[in-house]
């Protein structure tokens, strides 16, 4: 364990006095109202844990929110810490390394992504089956820290359980859900027409700005991931719309009802099952 991640899991441990979420969730722009879904709820600001900095992208709060989620203990990030906002990768990758160290062994990941694969207008929601990393940067790269694998494997950096999981729980509840990969660039200009171009011929169905550095370390770490995106407007060149963050969140503000939806129910379900059993 990294010392960082030593002095933040103390603060943690203390704060959560006994609770002990297995699942956490990480909630992406616009998507923070998530939280609200959370019954006995504690919250912890990251300007009170060691080494968080604290979250400045507008529509990302900044804190750790502790409560009950479809009836099971969960710990959300609300807010994540991204390259563009010049973040090193050992930052981005703190949260993950937290989740680790608390015993924590399922992710679910939450962000909003621009639609690359035409079918795929501003609301839809997406089951990531698999990313491209694009970034050009790995949160593993450096000296081995103790209990990091040195190659770890990524051949499901998405776990397929959660997966089916994820569209039987949408299944019943009427939320249409796809599946695509999500291919992960630094930002934080949004994309240039050719530049989606590119990452089409790549093999990418959306393009986002997070998650990939933490999908990387959660797996390193052997922990579960299932990754959902909100499409939140056409990738650059494909609408006649400029893009804007304030659009983005406007749309994963509204999609997020049925999100929220989702994550309750998978989490729920995970409940019903041992989650370390999955
Ligand atoms: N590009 C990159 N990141 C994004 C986009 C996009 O179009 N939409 C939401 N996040």
């Amino acid at each position: 364990m990294t010392s960082g991640v030593t002095l933040a899991l103390a603060t943690v441990e203390a704060w959560l006095s006994g609770r002990r979420p297995l699942i956490a969730v990480v909630l992406g722009s616009g998507v923070g109202g998530l939280a609200d879904r959370l019954v006995d709820v504690d919250r912890l600001p990251y300007g009170r844990i060691p080494g968080f900095p604290g979250a400045t992208v507008p529509g990302h709060a900044g804190e750790l929110v502790a409560g009950v989620l479809g009836g099971n203990a969960v710990l959300c990030q609300s807010g994540r810490f991204h390259p563009y906002e010049g973040h090193g990768q050992a930052t981005v990758a703190l949260p993950s390394r937290l989740f680790a160290a608390l015993g924590i062994g399922q992710v679910v990941l939450t962000n909003a992504a621009g639609g690359i694969r035409r079918s795929f207008a501003p609301g839809t929601l997406m089951c990531i089956a698999d990313q491209v990393n694009l970034t050009w940067a790995n949160p593993l790269v450096g000296a081995l820290v103790p209990g990091d694998t040195r190659f770890p494997d990524m051949s499901t950096p998405f776990a397929t359980e959660l997966i089916a999981l994820a569209h039987r729980v949408a299944g019943a509840g009427g939320i249409a859900l796809e599946d695509g990969v999500y291919g992960g660039v630094m930002g934080p200009s949004y994309e240039t027409p050719a530049e989606v171009r590119m990452l089409e011929r790549m093999g990418a169905d959306v393009v986002g700005m997070s998650t990939i550095a933490e999908v990387i370390t959660l797996r390193a770490l052997g922990l579960r991931c299932l990754g959902l995106s909100t499409i939140t407007n056409r990738a650059a060149g494909l609408s006649l719309t400029p893009l804007s963050h304030a659009d983005v969140m406007t749309t994963a503000r509204v999609a997020g009802e049925s999100l929220g939806r989702l994550v309750e129910g998978v989490v729920a379900s995970l409940h019903a099952r041992d989650p370390h059993a999955l």
